[in-house]
């Protein structure tokens, strides 16, 4: 067993202090460190965590109020959308997860934003085919998706909601109204995106001052067009989001935009929440689950742990390079599967049942059995869900950026909600409507469309969903909850949660050093290490493995919540401003 005297480093990395010392290194996450409050909670009856205060508080005053977990998820999604407005909101899509205590069962509904009826597989790429460069692709309105947000929102609160719609909305609507200081985070994130902001007349007026200075921490910051649109919502429910002048607006903006998109009144009228089976994998005795196509985020996670199931990273232990050879060489392995086989499973057959077979699994898992990193990591073969001849695959080319946010809650009646939530990038594709930002989702589509006359599976299609990383989890033991989590951060999110189960269920931390203990995932070629941490000292032994590795900031942002028979912990990652409020 290779050990470096990470050991000693990783426990004092896991200590409130320790981890706050490790968000002091990035500039602009510096800001979440200083942000205070609380970074876990202990609860008996109900817990709430979110990315900001003020959006985790409005979800306990519903809770106080009577309401339940999906009632408090759709005040801290208004809330966020507004104190958090460069992750998620009424412009964006969202993935949950919910456990109904009541009936005993898991289920899924998909808010990801569809691709426009105007988009063709051809969306990101130039005259001669080639793929735009990212940010030419991401900002105005070619890469806005026809939002899922609202129409979720209200699917899932007619369904469960105890409390009234309207009264989901006093928290967000009193902050619109009065304002709200802008946090450290949002105030970094603005100064470092003022020149994209500038350039869309709304976004510019909102979050840049008169001289075109980016807002400063601290500011009291009114959103007097968000305040309308959720008047507007409050009482004519989401069809005003899809119908009538916040479309037309919507609409406008995306068509008038410098660089013009396709989504039209027609794409917002017909848009539709979809309820999906939940994706599990097995791991340690437990079943860990989540969303499935045309999310990656469950079959990815649950590839990586299956893939780690035969090997002992117990005793291996934290500090052992062996066991993050073996989890980087795992995750390498499911992200070739992720990038030739997982896209929007209603436009192209997806292997699911295979991807997380047993015997395929444990196939792949046998690559892993040497002693350094695979020189080189290929897709496998899964077995097809149906008869017919497997169709060609090739991989695709989909750059994602860190963005996104975190929504995780248990209420007195033990139903529980994990959800994901994003515009994409930060700011998605600076174009502002009523209050609010709207997506850059499609950039989560391949800009290649085909490789060799082969198509890419995650190819854009009018209507399809881009295929997602988020990956919001719930943990059943013995067929009901006991851990619920996710995180923001692109394609590492599935890193960030892989990271926080197996730190929490392997090597025995408390959930909140799980997720304070420093990130090392693996996507592609290179080991990401995250710069600043005790985790630096893994490099020259990962490099020696032949591995090729990468420092840089990681900042996930982990909001997650364990049911234990003592009661419930909720704990929100040090490196952002989150906190966990439990009674
Ligand atoms: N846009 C982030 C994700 O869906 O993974």
């Amino acid at each position: 067993m290779r050990r470096s005297g990470w050991l000693f480093a990783l426990v004092l990395a896991a200590t409130p202090l320790q981890a706050q010392q490790i968000s002091d290194t990035h500039a602009p996450e510096a800001a979440s460190a200083r942000a205070g409050g609380p970074k876990s909670a202990t609860g008996r009856d109900w817990m709430v965590t979110a990315a900001n205060p003020l959006a985790a508080e409005a979800g306990a005053a519903m809770l106080r109020a009577g309401g339940n977990a999906i009632d408090a998820m759709v005040a801290v999604q208004l809330v966020l959308g507004l104190v958090e407005p460069q992750s998620s909101g009424l412009g964006g899509g969202a993935f949950l997860v919910y456990w109904d205590a009541a009936a005993g069962t898991l289920t899924t509904f998909d808010g990801r934003e569809t691709a426009p009826r105007a988009a063709t597989p051809t969306l990101f790429q130039n005259g001669e085919g080639e793929p735009l460069a990212f940010m030419e692709a991401v900002i105005g309105g070619r890469s806005v998706g026809t939002p899922g947000t609202p129409a979720l929102l209200e699917a899932v609160h007619k369904r469960y909601g105890r409390l009234g719609w309207g009264a989901l909305f006093a928290p967000a609507l009193e902050l619109a109204e009065n304002g709200f200081a802008v946090s450290p985070r949002l105030a970094g994130l603005i100064a470092g995106d003022a020149a994209t902001l500038a350039r869309d007349p709304a976004a510019r007026a909102y979050f840049l001052d008169a001289a075109g200075a980016p807002l400063a921490e601290g500011t009291l910051l009114k959103n007097p067009g968000y305040a309308d649109t959720l008047r507007t919502l409050r009482v004519e429910g989401a069809a005003a989001f899809y119908q009538g002048a916040l479309a037309q607006g919507i609409v406008a903006a995306v068509r008038g935009s410098v660089n013009p998109g396709g989504l039209s009144l027609d794409d917002l009228r017909d848009y539709a929440v979809k309820e999906r089976a939940p994706v599990c994998g097995a791991y340690r005795g437990l079943d860990v689950c989540g969303m499935g196509p045309p999310s990656s985020g469950a079959l990815t996670l649950g590839q990586i742990l299956g893939l780690l199931e035969p090997y002992d990273l117990k005793a291996l232990g934290p500090a052992s390079s062996e066991a993050w050879r073996l989890i980087a060489d795992a995750s390498r392995l499911a992200f070739a599967d992720r990038e030739r086989y997982i896209a929007d499973v209603d436009f192209v057959p997806v292997p699911a049942k295979g991807l997380l077979a047993r015997d395929y699994l444990a196939a792949r898992a046998k690559l892993l059995e040497g002693d350094d990193a695979l020189p080189e990591v290929a897709a496998g073969t899964p077995r097809w869900d149906h008869a017919m001849a497997p169709p060609a695959r090739v991989d695709g080319a989909a750059p994602e950026l860190p963005s996104t946010t975190q929504i995780t809650i248990v209420d007195d009646d033990g139903n529980v909600v994990s959800m994901t939530s994003t515009i994409e990038a930060g700011f998605g594709s600076r174009l502002m409507v009523g209050g609010f930002l709207l997506n850059n989702e499609l950039t989560d589509f391949s800009f290649r469309s085909h490789r060799d006359g082969v198509p890419v599976a995650n190819r854009v299609e009018p209507g399809k969903r881009p295929r997602s990383s988020m990956a919001p989890t719930i943990v059943l033991k013995d067929g009901r909850p006991v851990l619920a989590l996710g995180s923001p951060g692109g394609s590492q999110i599935i890193g960030y949660v892989a990271k926080t189960l197996i730190a929490h269920l392997d090597w025995g931390m408390s959930l909140p050093d799980a997720i304070a203990a420093p990130n090392v995932l693996a996507r592609f070629d290179a080991v990401e290490i995250e710069a600043g941490t005790a985790a630096e000292e893994l490099a020259p032994g990962m490099r020696e493995l032949g591995f090729q590795v990468k420092t840089g900031p990681m900042t996930s942002g982990v909001q997650a919540v364990a049911i234990t028979p003592g009661g419930l912990i909720g704990a929100a990652d040090p490196r952002r401003e989150g906190v966990a409020i439990g009674e």
